[in-house]
């Protein structure tokens, strides 16, 4: 079978494996929806106070509960990290890191601190 066509395999019959990198107000509610739509997640953040609360079953985000990750944690779905290396296991990757909003505009280092494509 065609790489494209084991992709869309794993995507319906729910196997594949999501990767959100940056765990901030877009990357974990999307990481969570992956997870409750019975996806394994693995969530990437430079902060490895995020990734300890996280895998602690802690929520830093007001209107996310903490029930709501511990329940994926304990159906094994959701698993946070800020080790790259992880990236080797998924199928797909989403990028939710700060993006600059205006020229010349500092937070472009988030995306540099991003992993090579290679
Ligand atoms: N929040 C919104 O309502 C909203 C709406 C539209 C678009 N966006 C866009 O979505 C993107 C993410 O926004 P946000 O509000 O989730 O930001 P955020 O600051 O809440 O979260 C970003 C997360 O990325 C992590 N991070 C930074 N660099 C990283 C790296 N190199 N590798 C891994 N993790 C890294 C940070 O530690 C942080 O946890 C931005 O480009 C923003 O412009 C946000």
């Amino acid at each position: 079978m065609a790489h494209d066509q084991q992709i869309i395999s794993k995507i319906k019959d729910r196997t594949a494996v999501i990767g959100v990198i940056g765990l901030g107000y877009v990357g974990l509610p999307l990481m969570i929806r992956f997870g409750e739509e019975g996806f394994r997640t693995i969530g990437f953040d430079v902060d490895d106070s995020k990734v300890k609360r996280l895998n602690s079953g802690e929520s830093y985000i007001k209107h996310i509960p903490s029930e709501t990750i511990r329940q994926l944690r304990a159906n094994d779905t959701f698993h946070a990290t800020s080790n790259y290396a992880a990236l080797g296991e998924v199928d797909g990757i989403l990028i939710c890191v700060p993006t600059p909003l205006t020229a010349g505009e500092s937070r472009t280092s988030a995306i540099s601190r991003l992993p090579p494509t290679t």
